[in-house]
């Protein structure tokens, strides 16, 4: 089956309204390849003016599990939606250490994005230790169980394998590594979501760059790439949409 690729950044806690200027560049490598989803995901409080920029698509990195309510200091996915996004990461490695989020957590959260009409990019990867313990395949399933909402489409869920030793360190994977888990959560998938599994993009992330872009991008069962540090210039993040083309 043939899936349209997306490319996500993911700036994490970085950038301000004048690095919002980068997306001038990357809207227009997304309307040079059309072939290609781009979005870009800042925080929270760059959301609406990166919407209002152009046509590029824009996302979230957490929502809220609840509509509203007494929850001082979150975002709900109707919040979110109304600011200008279209999809969410949920679940991000860096979310599930410093906040301690569950599988269960993440799962409510992918629901509610889902239900305020978004795509929910549902993230789960292994530790370093849990690679060396010979545990990732496993680690991967128990995630994707936990926290992928099982009567999710595949236009509202994209799964993003982002081991967690490769972010921001360098480090990547062997494609073998890459492609064996990849074709561990598409069977994983299958077993949760039926004939439904076989559209549901999977991302891979973990310190994608310009120089290994078109390698990862080449895995089967790869279905594009969410990228951290490299999406935040035009100069880094045009490459590698250009990669997945
Ligand atoms: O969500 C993307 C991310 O965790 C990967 O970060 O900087 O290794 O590309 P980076």
């Amino acid at each position: 089956m043939t899936r349209r690729k997306l490319v996500a950044g993911n700036w994490k806690m970085h950038g301000s309204l004048a690095q919002l200027a980068e997306l001038d560049a990357i809207a227009a490598a997304a309307r040079a390849n059309p072939q290609v989803d781009v979005a870009i995901c800042p925080p929270f409080t760059l959301i609406a003016a990166a919407a209002a920029r152009g046509d590029l698509t824009i996302g979230a990195q957490d929502s809220h599990q609840n509509e509203k309510g007494a929850h001082t200091g979150c975002v709900s996915a109707p919040m979110l939606r109304e600011a200008g996004a279209k999809l969410v990461i949920v679940g991000h490695s860096e979310r599930r250490t410093d906040q301690r989020e569950s599988d269960a957590e993440v799962y409510a959260k992918a629901r509610a994005v889902i239900a305020a009409g978004m795509i929910a990019i549902v993230c789960v990867g292994e530790t370093e230790g849990e690679r060396d313990a010979g545990r990732a395949a496993e680690v991967v399933e128990r995630q994707l169980q936990g926290s992928i909402p099982a009567d999710g489409t595949a236009t509202q869920l994209v799964v993003a394998y982002e081991p967690v030793w490769a972010i921001g360190t360098g480090r990547t994977p062997t494609v073998g590594d890459v492609a064996a888990m990849h074709a561990s959560i598409r069977t994983k998938l299958g077993d949760m979501l039926d004939a439904e599994a076989e559209g549901v993009r999977i991302l891979y992330g973990g310190s994608v760059k310009p120089s290994n872009a078109a390698e990862l991008m080449a895995v089967n069962n790869v279905d594009g790439a969410l990228v951290g540090g490299a999406s935040l210039t035009a100069a880094d993040f045009v490459p590698i949409i250009e990669a997945a083309a």
